[in-house]
Order: C-alpha cells, then structure tokens, then sequence
C-alpha cells in the first residue's frame, strides 16, 4: 500500500520535474506554425511543431499533448484535435540534448465560447425611476469564455455611455454581471438602453470580433412638470376686439393635470394648457393664473393681461400692441368658455356684495346674542 503512494508521488514528482526543466528562454527555440492557436470550444485543432532550426536530435523532439494525437515526421511534429473540449490545457514542444536539457515553447493557445446571452436590466426594483437619481445599469453575459477578452459596452440608444472589462482570468466559462452608474434626467423617460459584449480575440481570433447584444429595455422615468413654450412677454398687452391665447404647456411624467384662475377668482375646471379668447373685451383684463401639477410637483404660471380700447389703440402708436397669439378662432382648440362665462358682476358690485354679506353676519350674530 505504502509501495504504490511512493510510486505515485514519485512518478508525479517526476513529472513536475520534466516541466519545471524546461527552458523557455533558450536560443533555437521550437516553432509553432500557427503560432498562435485561437478555437472555438468543440471545433478541430491542427498544428506543427519544428522543435530545432538549425539541427537536433530527432529521438530528442518532442510534444507534451494532453489531449489529442501527435504525428512525427523527423523533427517535425503534427497536433491534432478533433474536438477541442479542455479549456485550459498547456501544450509544449521541445528538444533536449544528452544531459536532459530541454530547450521548449509554450504554443500559445486560447478555447474560447461566444455567450449564451447577454440580457440588461437596471439594479433594484423594478418600475418607474425618479429624475435626478443615480441608478445601476447592469449588463448580464452567460457563459462566455476567456472573460478577460470580453468588452461590454453600454448604450443609450445610439449613444455608447461607457465600456466594463472583467478582471477574472478563469479560462472556463462563467457569468459575469458587468454594471454602469447613470443619473437619471427627463430626457432619459422612454430612452432605450442596451448593452453589447464583445469578444476579442486577436488576429487569430474570428473577424470582425464577435458581438452578442441585449435585448432593449425602455426606461420610464417620472418628473415634475417643465414648461415647454417660451416665456411670454409682461404684460400681454391686446387691443379689444383681437383674440387671445394663453398658453402654459408642460411635459411631466405623469401627464399634467391644468387647472386655470381667472381675474375676480373665479376657476375654470377645464383640464387644458391652453386658454383661447375669440374676441377680448375689458372683462377680460386681470391676472390669469395657470396651475400646472401632477404627483411630483406643480408649477404656476402668471399671465397679466391688458385689455387697450379702441380708442386709445388709434391714439398711440400701433407697434406697442402686443398679443399673446394669432391663433385663428375656428382652430383653437382650447376652451373658449371664460370669454362669455367670467362673471359680469363689476368690482364695484362685488364689494357691495361683500358689504351687504358682513351686514347680514353681524345681524344674526346680534339676534343670537339677544336670544
Ligand atoms: C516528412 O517530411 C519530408 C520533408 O519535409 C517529406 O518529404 C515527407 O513526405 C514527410 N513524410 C511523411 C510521412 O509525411
Ligand atoms: C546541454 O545544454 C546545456 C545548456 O545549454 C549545457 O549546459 C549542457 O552542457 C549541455 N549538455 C550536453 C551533453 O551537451
Ligand atoms: C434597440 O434600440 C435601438 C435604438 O433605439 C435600435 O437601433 C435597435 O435595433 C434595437 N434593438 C432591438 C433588439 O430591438
Ligand atoms: C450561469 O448561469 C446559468 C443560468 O443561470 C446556469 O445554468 C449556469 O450553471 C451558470 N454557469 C456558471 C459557470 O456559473
Ligand atoms: C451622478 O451624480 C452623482 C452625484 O450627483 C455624481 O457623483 C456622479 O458623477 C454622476 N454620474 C454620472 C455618470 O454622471
Ligand atoms: C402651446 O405651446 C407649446 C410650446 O410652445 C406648443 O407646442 C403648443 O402647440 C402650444 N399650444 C397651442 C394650442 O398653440
Ligand atoms: C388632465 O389631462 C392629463 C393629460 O391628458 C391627464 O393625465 C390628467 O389626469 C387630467 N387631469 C384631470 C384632473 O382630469
């Protein structure tokens, strides 16, 4: 028993001897031809090793080949594999002289496998992200070998965002999750990203590289609501009689909901960014105020504007007329009801109405008081 493990360890001590003699840094070096070997897992290798150039030993060449059948001819020797299924074997070819020195070259030799898939996806939960965060964009390669040759590109739509490399020198094949860090703005809401590995091989390898790339995903993102349009100028000035058009259009995501005040208060309950005038009268004059608001946030937008007589347009020069639009009554698309549903009631009236309110209050609260 104890005779067959000394044998064993001998014969293995033996061996890591014959490899460890070996002299890679000697002059006429054997040649590989190729001299580089890149192939596909599974597929045929054929290579010819000259162990000398300028003269050796024939009986003194030779191939260590883990897999595979050798054939000599001379100082020439033939590899072939059929089917290349090891990933990371060494193949040597040497020549010795009588002292046992062993003058060899490693053939350089790299079995690599394309990926299985390459899929994206952003970090964490799944569902819509928030403006103005930073977020984990991770690109997944199944089953790819030699890693260390991967390149994994990121992309945002047509827009290359970075490039990740593995450090793992594994020559089998493994997985590996490569990631890219993004801030999140509105202009990435309903952007696709994607990602590419690539495998470079080098000028053995296949040409052009081979590329896997990910399915699509589209990013929602959700923001507050930004207005669209210019700003307008302030105040509006319009002559009577001309049509107007208020307008706060935003983009936000969620969609934005509109909600619209009128001079004397009053509301408008339509839900439209824009608000259109057939034909202004003095009524209209005043503050307008447009709420713009969805789940994130709300911005108001002030419109002051000034209704100008006739008469006094003929008076002053035309030029100082300004107005907030041209749009053409039968296309406006808007609500056109606060030109004729603003209350007729004058300022004067209303306060009157005020007046005869507080009357009223300091009555009852006299009869409540006596009682
Ligand atoms: C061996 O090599 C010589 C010279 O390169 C060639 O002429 C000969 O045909 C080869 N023999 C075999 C069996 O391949
Ligand atoms: C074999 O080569 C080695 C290294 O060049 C040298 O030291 C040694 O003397 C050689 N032996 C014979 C028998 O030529
Ligand atoms: C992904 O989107 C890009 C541009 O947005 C497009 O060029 C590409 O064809 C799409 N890829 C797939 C797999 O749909
Ligand atoms: C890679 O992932 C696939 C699917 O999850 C799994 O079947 C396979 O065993 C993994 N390979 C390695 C090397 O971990
Ligand atoms: C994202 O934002 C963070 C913090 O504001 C910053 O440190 C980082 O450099 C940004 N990353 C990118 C890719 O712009
Ligand atoms: C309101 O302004 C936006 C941005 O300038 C514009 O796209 C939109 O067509 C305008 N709406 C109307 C009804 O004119
Ligand atoms: C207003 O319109 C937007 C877009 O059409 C919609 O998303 C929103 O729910 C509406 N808001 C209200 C209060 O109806």
């Amino acid at each position: 028993m104890f005779y067959i493990l000394w044998v064993v360890s001998f014969v293995s001590f033996l061996l890591d001897t014959h490899a460890s003699s070996c002299d890679e840094n000697c002059a006429d070096k054997p040649v590989f031809t190729p001299p580089t070997v890149v192939v596909k897992y599974g597929d045929s290798i054929s290579v010819t090793c000259s162990a000398c150039q300028s003269g050796c030993n024939d009986e003194q060449t030779g191939l260590e080949n883990p897999v595979g059948d050798k054939t000599k001819n001379g100082t020439t020797i033939l590899w072939t594999v059929d089917r290349m299924t090891e990933w990371d074997i060494n193949v040597f070819c040497y020549h010795s002289n009588a002292s046992d020195y062993q003058c060899c070259s490693l053939l350089p030799l790299t079995v690599y496998k394309p990926p299985d898939s390459v899929s994206i996806s952003f970090d964490g939960p799944s569902g819509p992200m928030f403006e103005g965060h930073q977020y984990t964009l991770q690109c997944k390669v199944q089953n790819v070998a030699p890693v260390g040759d991967l390149t994994v590109t990121f992309y945002r739509g047509q827009t290359a965002l970075g490039q990740a490399k593995s450090t793992n020198d594994l020559k089998k094949p493994v997985n590996e999750t490569f990631t890219l860090s993004v801030n999140t703005s509105k202009e990435d809401d309903g952007v696709q990203y994607w990602c590419e590995g690539k495998l470079e091989l080098g000028s053995e390898g296949p040409q052009p590289p081979l590329l896997v790339k990910s399915e699509n995903i589209t990013s929602t993102v959700l923001y507050k609501p930004q207005l669209e349009g210019p700003s307008h100028p302030e105040p509006i000035v319009v002559t009577e009689g001309n049509p107007l058009q208020l307008n706060c259009s935003a983009v936000g995501n969620p969609s934005p909901s509109y909600t619209w005040t009128l001079p004397l208060a009053d509301f408008s309950s339509s839900n439209s960014s824009t608000l259109v005038f057939t034909s202004v009268t003095s009524r209209n004059e005043g503050q307008y105020t447009c709420h713009v608001s969805n789940t994130l946030g709300a911005i108001d937008v002030t419109f002051n504007v000034v209704v100008k007589g006739l008469l006094t347009s003929t008076t002053s020069p035309p030029t100082t007329t300004t107005s907030a639009t041209t749009a053409p009554a039968t296309t406006a698309p808007a609500t056109t009801a606060p030109a004729t549903t603003a209350p007729s009631s004058s300022s004067s009236s209303s306060s009157s109405s005020i007046l005869i309110y507080r009357f009223i209050m300091c009555f009852m609260l006299l009869i409540s008081v006596v009682v």
